[in-house]
């Protein structure tokens, strides 16, 4: 199991006693009314954390939060993510206004092993996100040796996540090796039957994914906005359905792919609504029998008993994507349902992406997946076989 990614270093594989260490983390966690909503990607670094201040590091912790733009921004301070980890390690976490310039030098300088130094947001600057070479030299040379824990940025080739790993020393943290290694069963080394369940509002975003996934599953289920796609392309009048019109030509001539044929499993039954609210008149139709005017926003009953069948006999399941607009009540049964057939089953579970991360969560089925990924874009491309920046610009073993 696993990808030719856990052949980089990590930081088992170099002395960090005495060092000062650089470590990325993705602390891009939600925010509101100054507090941290969601402490999992937190809660998910730990590990790093911890090993490297037992053994004597002086850990310098760097992180973007949303996208202030490159300017700086408090609404996007990682002040209050500063107290949070401070509260959930019982010990100071120092914090200083900025990332580069004299103020975090001065701060490094008198950070003794064991003490934790967080840096503001990296995105306060422009030259994060440019991959500016001067930008990343002057993050590198705060420390003496760069971890890169933040598999949820894995994707950006940004200064802090790749252009940094020029100039210093680079391994990889465990939440980092963990995210290949769980995500990475799903691209090689799944034990079979291998089901994937894709939902999420728009196809577009998902066409390589699919594609990708296709080759490697015994059957994909579709459910979601982007089912309604791919059911239009079939035939089917999906009304007032959001459906992407500009896919439709792709969808067609791929349901006449053999691969489609015989692994994509599309809805059979569907819920639609009267209007896109909560309060909404709703009704289980057949595929033709969608109401005029009326639009689907869930699956049905009987595709539900579907997909839990397959879900079920499985071996290994991975899901991505809601199976309707599961922020709403009456449209969420369809992706409860997918949570709890995915809890329950034997297989060994990887869910990624964050909707159907917190739909799981919301169930309070979390203890009962195997591998529940940090990273929304991250996990995506990864899925789609594309090589991660931050992972390759670590050293190799
Ligand atoms: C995420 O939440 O997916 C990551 O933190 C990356 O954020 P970004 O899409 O703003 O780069």
């Amino acid at each position: 199991m696993g990808s030719a990614y856990l052949d980089k270093k990590s930081v088992r594989d170099i002395d960090v006693a005495h060092k000062k260490v650089f470590v990325r983390v993705d602390f891009n966690v939600p925010i509101a009314d100054g507090q941290v909503k969601d402490a999992s990607r937190i809660v998910a670094a730990l590990p790093t954390i911890r090993y490297l201040l037992e053994n004597q590091a002086a850990v310098i912790l760097a992180s973007h939060l949303g996208r202030p733009g490159g300017q700086a921004n408090p609404e996007f301070s990682l002040r209050p993510v500063a107290e949070t980890l401070s509260k959930i390690l019982s010990m100071p976490v120092q914090f200083v206004g900025d990332c580069v310039g004299p103020e975090v030098k001065q701060a490094v300088s008198q950070l003794q092993d064991g003490q934790l130094l967080m840096l503001e947001n990296v995105r306060f600057h422009a030259e994060e996100e440019n991959n500016n070479p001067d930008f990343a030299w002057e993050l590198a040379h705060l420390a003496d040796i760069y971890v890169n824990d933040a598999f949820g940025t894995a994707h950006r080739a940004h200064a802090s996540t790749a252009g940094i790993a020029e100039y210093v020393p680079a391994v990889s943290g465990f939440l980092m090796e963990k995210e290949l290694q769980g995500l990475g069963v799903a691209l090689a080394g799944a034990k079979h039957p291998f089901i994937a369940i894709i939902g999420g509002a728009k196809v577009s975003d998902k066409i390589k994914f699919i594609d990708n996934l296709l080759q490697k599953v015994d059957k994909l289920l579709l459910g979601g906005g982007m089912a309604n796609t791919f059911l239009a392309a079939a035939g089917y009048d999906m009304q007032a359905s959001k459906v992407e019109q500009d896919k439709l030509d792709w969808a067609a001539e791929y349901l006449q792919k053999d691969i489609a044929k015989e692994k994509m499993i599309l809805p059979v039954d569907l819920l639609a609504a009267s209007a896109f609210a909560a309060d909404a008149e709703t009704k289980v139709v057949a595929l033709d029998g969608v109401p005029a005017g009326w639009q689907v926003l869930d699956i049905g009953p009987e595709t539900r008993r579907l997909f839990d069948a397959e879900i079920s006999a499985a071996s290994t399941v991975l899901w991505n994507g809601p199976m309707g607009v599961f922020e709403m009540d009456p449209f969420a049964g369809g992706t409860m349902s997918v949570a709890a057939s995915v809890a329950n089953s034997p297989a060994f579970s990887i869910i990624g992406g964050g909707d159907s991360v917190a739909a799981v969560k919301k169930a309070g089925l979390e203890d009962k997946i195997d591998h529940l990924s940090t990273g929304g874009g991250a996990s995506l491309k990864f899925l789609e076989g594309k090589k991660l920046p931050g992972v390759t610009a670590l050293l190799d073993k």
